[in-house]
């Protein structure tokens, strides 16, 4: 095992010395976890097959999924791709740097464990000072999946990170919590109107705005798992964000949600069980169970967006054998949170019914 090195540095301002240090182990070929906007990234040199490779490794992660390729600046994509669309230019100015992934076909200098041996190639400029500062000074476009053991959830804290990764990393630098708390949302540019495979931080309808079409590939809002001939985006036929212990979903009108989660929360209470609940600060008053945990205003679903993986961390940490999670409103951030929750729970899903 070797040691992980953690830097701590600043998000705004971060300190020159400590991204040299980062972007020295990325130019030898090392693994480097980095804050972005939305969770923290693994980063390798992306042109380096055999960096990317060992990503692949520390994660243990399956090699047909491809991790994002981030770039500094719009001028990057041109050499990794071989044509940019004009609506591609038009989000890259709009949303650049941000939450939204671009996948374009792919050019011959992208090596094919980069891209799992597909002919496209996913690219994203993240907006967090120290990802860029590392980026510029490593001198390459750097390959970053999430900072996670394959299948946990994503990490949203440097802490996160060295839970999973510790010992199969070479450094961590941390700046604190990220602001968005979920990751990209994945968008294809090479279909016609462009299709959203993975929602996430940056919101559908604003995507829906600026381009007029865009479609929402039936993985992203799907309620129960689909063929794997139905998937495109590799990501979408993995486990993905779950915790150790299980997990249920309950959707439905707010009032409906209540009753129902109290009823299971009892169910699995007399069984035994040790249950969790993850609610809202609106309806958290109604439940008495193992664990209660809020994961913010049903009202402002950012800060839902924020808590979510951090929450789904901390059952893990107090042993529960079950939590029963409320749905939130599948609109805005709302859509990238119920995505997460359904995979999650690999779509173990109760839905209430009027009657
Ligand atoms: O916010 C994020 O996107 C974070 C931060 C670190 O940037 N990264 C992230 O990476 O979530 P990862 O590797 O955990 O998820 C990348 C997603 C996967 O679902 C993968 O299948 C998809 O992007 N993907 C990558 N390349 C693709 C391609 N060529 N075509 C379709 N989907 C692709
Ligand atoms: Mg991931």
């Amino acid at each position: 095992m070797k040691k992980t090195l953690l830097l701590p540095i600043d998000s705004q301002r971060p300190e020159m010395e400590k991204i040299l240090v980062a972007a020295g182990f990325i130019k030898r070929g090392g693994l480097v976890a980095f804050p972005t906007e939305t969770v923290y990234g693994l980063g390798v040199d992306a042109l380096n097959p055999r960096a990317v490779r060992s990503v692949f490794e520390a994660k243990k992660r399956p090699f047909d999924n491809p991790p994002i390729v981030h770039v500094g600046q719009v001028k990057d994509v041109f050499a990794l791709v071989r044509r940019v669309p004009s609506q591609a230019e038009v989000l890259m100015k709009s949303f650049w740097p941000g939450p939204l992934t671009l996948i374009f076909e792919r050019s011959k200098i992208v090596p094919d464990v980069t891209v799992a041996g597909l002919n496209t190639v996913a690219i994203r400029m993240p907006r967090h000072n120290v990802a860029l500062a590392l980026i510029r000074e490593s001198g390459c476009c750097i390959a970053a999946p999430s900072a996670n053991l394959a299948g946990r959830p994503s990490p949203t804290s440097a802490r996160h990170v060295l839970d999973d990764l510790y010992g199969r990393i070479d450094a961590v630098l941390d700046a604190g919590s990220t602001s968005i708390g979920v990751e990209s949302t994945v968008l294809d540019m090479t279909v016609d109107p462009p299709q959203v495979l993975r929602p996430g931080g940056t919101p559908y309808e604003a995507l829906k705005k600026l381009l007029g079409a865009v479609e929402l590939h039936p993985v992203a809002v799907a309620e129960k798992e689909l063929a794997v001939n139905e998937v495109r985006s590799p990501g979408m036929k993995h486990r993905h964000y779950a915790p150790d212990c299980d997990l249920i979903v309950v959707e439905g009108e707010t009032s409906d949600v209540i009753g129902k989660v109290k009823q299971l929360t009892e169910l699995y209470m007399k069984k035994g069980s040790k249950v969790g609940v993850l609610v809202t600060d609106e309806t958290m008053g109604y439940y008495r169970a193992d664990v209660v945990k809020s994961l913010g205003s049903r009202r402002d679903l950012a800060v839902i967006a924020k808590n979510l993986f951090r929450l789904l961390r901390e059952f893990d940490l107090e042993e529960v054998d079950i939590v029963i999670a409320e749905g939130v409103p599948a609109e805005g951030l709302g859509l990238a949170v119920m995505n997460r929750l359904r995979k999650a729970s690999e779509y173990k899903i109760v839905k209430t019914i009027r009657s």
